[in-house]
């Protein structure tokens, strides 16, 4: 069939393509900046930054709509893509080989990686809301060992490159860079993104092992009234 808007396939596509940058590629960027204040320690973190979050109104709608349905909709589409196993002819003309596969193989493991994130975090914060009032407890908890540590950084490996080579492929598929050069030259400022993204991902990470914690702070309160 034809590249053209009347084909569903083709207009599908560019949604599956759209999504992936607004609202869940921008989400991405959001979340890790917010993370990586987690280094300003438990009282900030729980207060400052998830307390702002939950206090919004409509918050349960806007996560709706505006993240959990643009991502099944990606997340299911980009597994029919795969599923279907065919490159397209368009898109990668100038890509190597490795990218594509490697941009289908992030996309599973990050499935993968996102359903166990969100279990542990949004869905464990309804159903324990002592979860939800120290989520920078909870998380320094799980940081703590060693495997849930690695796979965090697994995930986020996978997140930023994901994102920083969809990038490069999303500004082929828009017709934002049509030559050869153009391509090149934005793929290594993707390059560049994707470094920054990582760097402020791995800075979250370890803020939230090395914070104090709200019993932390406790007892360095106690120790301060008792000095
Ligand atoms: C943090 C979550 C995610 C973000 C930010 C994201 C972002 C993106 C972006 C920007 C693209 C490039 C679109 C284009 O080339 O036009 C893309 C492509 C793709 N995504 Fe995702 N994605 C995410 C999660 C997922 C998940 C969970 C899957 C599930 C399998 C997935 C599967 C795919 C596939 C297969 C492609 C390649 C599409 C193609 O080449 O036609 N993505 N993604």
């Amino acid at each position: 069939m034809s590249a053209s808007i009347e084909n569903p396939h083709f207009l599908l596509r560019r949604v599956h393509s759209l999504f992936g940058l607004l609202p869940i590629g921008a989400f991405l960027v959001f979340h890790l900046w917010e993370n990586s204040q987690s280094r300003l320690g438990a009282e900030h973190f729980n207060e400052k930054v998830v307390g702002a979050l939950q206090d919004l109104n409509y918050l349960p709608v806007i996560e709706i709509l505006f993240i959990a349905l643009p991502l099944l909709f990606h997340a299911l589409y980009g597994l029919a893509i795969i599923a279907k196993g065919r490159a397209d002819p368009l898109r990668y003309r100038y890509m190597r080989n490795g990218m594509y596969l490697l941009q289908r193989i992030s996309g599973v493991g990050l499935l993968l990686f996102l359903l166990m994130h969100v279990s542990l975090t949004r869905i464990s914060g309804i159903i324990d809301p002592t979860i939800r009032a120290d989520l920078f407890g909870h998380m320094q908890m799980a940081l703590s060992q060693p495997p849930i540590f690695a796979l965090y950084l697994t995930g986020l490996l996978l997140a930023v490159f994901h994102l920083a080579n969809g990038l490069s492929t999303a500004a082929i598929v828009w017709g934002l860079t049509t030559s050869a050069q153009a391509q090149q030259r934005f793929a290594w400022f993707c390059v560049g993104f994707g470094l920054l993204l990582m760097a402020l991902g791995v800075h979250g990470l370890i803020g939230y092992l090395t914070a104090p914690g709200l019993a932390d702070g406790f007892s360095a309160s106690l120790a301060g009234s008792a000095t």
